[in-house]
């Protein structure tokens, strides 16, 4: 049995009639970066979320460079970014031309807490960014608290995390501005890159759109330095074709991840991430566990043809990008997690069996 990690195509595939129609119809157009498909998008990606405003782009990347600029954040500032993430999120912060503050995980969860983001706070500090990493929602409470207690914008990147829930409301809702990717792999994944902001405020969202467009007011007049970068029509029209779906894959994850859960539970496996409590939705874009044995648990399962995956082997303050920092102290949870973390196999298209061949694959290695 040969259990693939992802399945790129399953979300084309089962929707193949469709997405074609609305793509030709794109084509047909003529009409293929800034038009009617995206600013349908942004409308039904919105009434989703409940926010007032989104704004297509290129890229989660982008969505987080975009958002901090547009939100005034440059040199001589500093954005307190977890430790464990994709270095995306951190990189966008040095895009900007700020520097990166990096947060430690929970102690029993891959993201981030108040207790770490207090650690990372510096005088220099003026935004905080939260990762729902794996598709788990961050305890964003006493973090909101502690951001307006201090006057700083508390931004989402909720690129893993479309569709989740805290406490009764959307990710991507709950911050000053929120970060979107729709790369492939993501749990709402476009044919290529694309990614979206959102918040309540007009005001920021013009600037967004401005921004997205060579810092373009009017026609060929530009009103600041902004960037290319823009969602693009097909994008769009294939993401709208997805989005009514996405409620019901990301049901068919976590009913996954119950089955997982439940199959490890007496193993020595260490299960951080958990369904929900108290309005709280977790999306599982990821099943990540630790084991004490991760590199020969992955050799183990990949010799009986089951992919599995490590995000991430190297915590964005280890990263040589980043090696000129000065002061980049020990963070003992994240350094943790990157050497024990583990991704199973996780895609709407996993059957149960495959799931059981899994969990049947790991309690056979823990006897060995
Ligand atoms: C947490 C996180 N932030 C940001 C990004 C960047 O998104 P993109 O690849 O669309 O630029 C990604 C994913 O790729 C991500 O997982």
């Amino acid at each position: 049995v040969n259990v693939p990690f992802l399945d790129v195509a399953a979300q084309y595939l089962e929707l193949r009639a469709e997405t074609d129609a609305t793509v030709a119809c794109v084509l047909q157009r003529g009409e293929y970066v800034g038009g009617s498909e995206n600013a349908a998008f942004e409308r039904e990606l919105a009434a989703y979320l409940n926010v007032r405003e989104v704004v297509g782009v290129n890229s989660g990347t982008d969505a987080l460079l975009l958002t901090l600029k547009a939100l005034g954040i440059g040199a001589r500032d500093e954005v307190i970014v977890p430790a464990y993430t994709f270095f995306a999120t951190a990189e966008a912060v040095c895009l900007a031309g700020a520097r990166p503050s990096f947060a430690d995980c929970g102690v029993d969860s891959f993201n981030a807490d108040l207790h770490s983001i207090e650690r990372a706070w510096t005088p220099n500090v003026r935004a905080v960014i939260v990762v729902h990493l794996f598709g788990q929602p961050v305890d964003l409470g006493p973090i909101d608290e502690f951001c307006r207690a201090r006057g700083l914008h508390l931004i989402e990147d909720a690129a893993q995390a479309i569709g989740a829930s805290y406490r009764g409301r959307r990710v991507g809702s709950l911050a000053r501005a929120a970060a979107f990717s729709f790369y492939p792999t993501k749990n709402l994944g476009a044919c290529g890159d694309g990614g979206a902001v959102c918040c309540d405020d007009a005001d920021l969202a013009a600037r967004l759109r401005q921004l997205r467009n060579h810092g373009r007011s009017e026609a060929y007049r530009h009103a600041e330095i902004g960037i290319n970068s823009r969602l693009d029509e097909i994008q769009a029209a294939i993401l709208r074709v997805k989005l009514p779906q996405l409620d019901r894959w990301n049901e068919r994850r976590r009913a996954i991840a119950a089955r997982y859960g439940a199959g490890l539970r007496d193993t020595r496996c260490e299960l951080l991430m958990h369904a929900g409590r108290d309005g709280d939705v977790c999306v599982f874009h990821q099943f990540a566990l630790l084991h004490p044995e991760r590199e020969a648990l992955r050799l183990f399962l990949a010799r009986e043809g089951v992919e599995s995956a490590v995000y991430y082997p190297v915590p964005c303050h280890q990263q040589a990008a980043f090696s000129s920092m000065p002061d980049q102290s020990s963070l003992p949870h994240a350094e943790r997690y990157s050497r024990h973390a583990l991704s199973l196999p996780m895609h709407t298209g996993l059957a149960d069996s495959a799931v059981d061949f899994v969990i049947e694959l790991v309690r056979e290695f823990e006897r060995r």
